[in-house]
């Protein structure tokens, strides 16, 4: 199969490619850069009329693409309005819309996040996106957007799979990105400065590893996963204690993470006057009662999260100050 991946030069989407192309797929690569790590490089912009493809290269997946995945746009969880809904929001239904005059398309694949349900109240699965939530941050609303415009897309071949927070060794390559997400809180940590948690972060992270992440990705586009919505995390279901202590004991640090009974303003202003990003404080406490059951709508076999993804993480952010880890 031919798979085009929008977004493939990004952390998440170099894993795709990579499934991809260890399954003996024709793996291109779409981004503003055109740059590639794994597969043939596309410069483009999902923005665009035609993903901005260059004449040739739009003739190219035209007559070639069998298989699409949606994983472009950063995880910013600070970016505005405008930036973010340009690109999760209107840029996937343009995106939709290209999918439709693609005349070989069997099956396509939106990263999706479990942050589209926001702040919703009781037990989520696969089956809920509206549930009168509201959102913590433009990122949230954007990937909601998305999501929306996804599953609203009756007539096409489309599913979607979501994700907790993406963790593990940059598959590019290079030191992991530790500026947006949970893991902006591993450089504090580091540091030796407390984190403020709700029951000392022991409530599920929804983690998973970027390698698996890739794979369940890819098993979506061969299952085919139709119209269906996955969720994948960590079978295993590290705690957000857990993820920090095993990120940071390769540093030899056990992280001092300290009880927010209640996430009141002082654990807010602690956090804060620590320079902990304010948009973290709002993940201080369990996030999301996800029905762990979710797992059971991927076919078995799963895929294997690496060993010591967290450790291994750890081990890439070695060699930098903690506070150079936040850059
Ligand atoms: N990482 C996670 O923890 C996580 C969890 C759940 C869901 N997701 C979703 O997975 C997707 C990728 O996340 P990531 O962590 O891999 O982000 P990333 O490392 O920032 O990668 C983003 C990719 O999108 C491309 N891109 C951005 N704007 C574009 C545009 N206008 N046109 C074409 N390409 C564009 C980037 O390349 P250029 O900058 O060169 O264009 C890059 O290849 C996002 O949709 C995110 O919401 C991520």
């Amino acid at each position: 199969m031919s798979v085009l991946v929008l977004g493939g030069s990004g952390y998440l989407g170099t894993a795709v490619a990579t499934a991809c192309r260890d399954a003996g797929d024709e793996v291109l690569v779409l981004s503003r850069r055109g740059t590639a790590s794994v597969g043939e490089g596309l410069r483009g912009d999902v923005r665009a009329p035609g993903l901005g493809l260059s004449r040739d290269d739009l003739a190219r997946v035209k007559a070639r693409v069998t298989h699409v995945v949606l994983a472009f746009g950063s995880v910013s969880w600070r970016g505005g309005p405008g930036e973010t809904l340009e690109t999760h929001d209107a840029a996937t239904r343009s995106v939709l819309g290209f999918l439709r005059g693609l005349p070989a398309l069997e099956q396509a694949v939106h990263v999706s996040s479990l942050l589209v349900m926001g702040r919703a109240e009781g037990r989520v699965s696969n089956r809920e996106l509206y549930v009168g939530q509201t959102f913590r941050n433009w990122y949230e609303y954007g990937k909601y957007c998305a999501e929306r415009h996804v599953r609203d897309a009756t007539d096409l071949p489309v599913g979607v799979v979501r994700f907790g927070p993406v963790l593990g060794p940059d598959p590019r390559g290079g030191v992991p990105d530790t500026r947006t997400g949970l893991q902006a809180a591993i450089p504090h940590v580091l540091a030796g400065y407390p984190v403020h948690l709700v029951r000392r972060g022991e409530f599920p992270s929804w983690a998973s590893d970027v390698m698996s992440a890739g794979e369940v990705v890819r098993r979506a586009l061969t299952a085919p996963i139709g119209r269906a919505t996955w969720t994948w995390f960590d079978p295993a279901m590290p705690s957000t204690a857990d993820v920090l202590t095993e990120v940071c004991r390769p540093w030899g640090v056990v992280p001092r993470i300290v009880e927010a009974r209640l996430f009141d303003r002082l654990s807010r202003l602690v956090g804060a006057r620590l320079g902990l990003a304010p948009e973290l404080l709002d993940y201080a406490e369990p996030w999301l009662d996800l029905d762990p059951a979710v797992l059971d709508d991927i076919p078995r076999p799963w895929p294997r999260p690496e060993p010591d993804y967290l450790g291994a993480m750890g081990r890439a952010l070695l060699g930098r100050a903690p506070a150079e880890a936040a850059r």
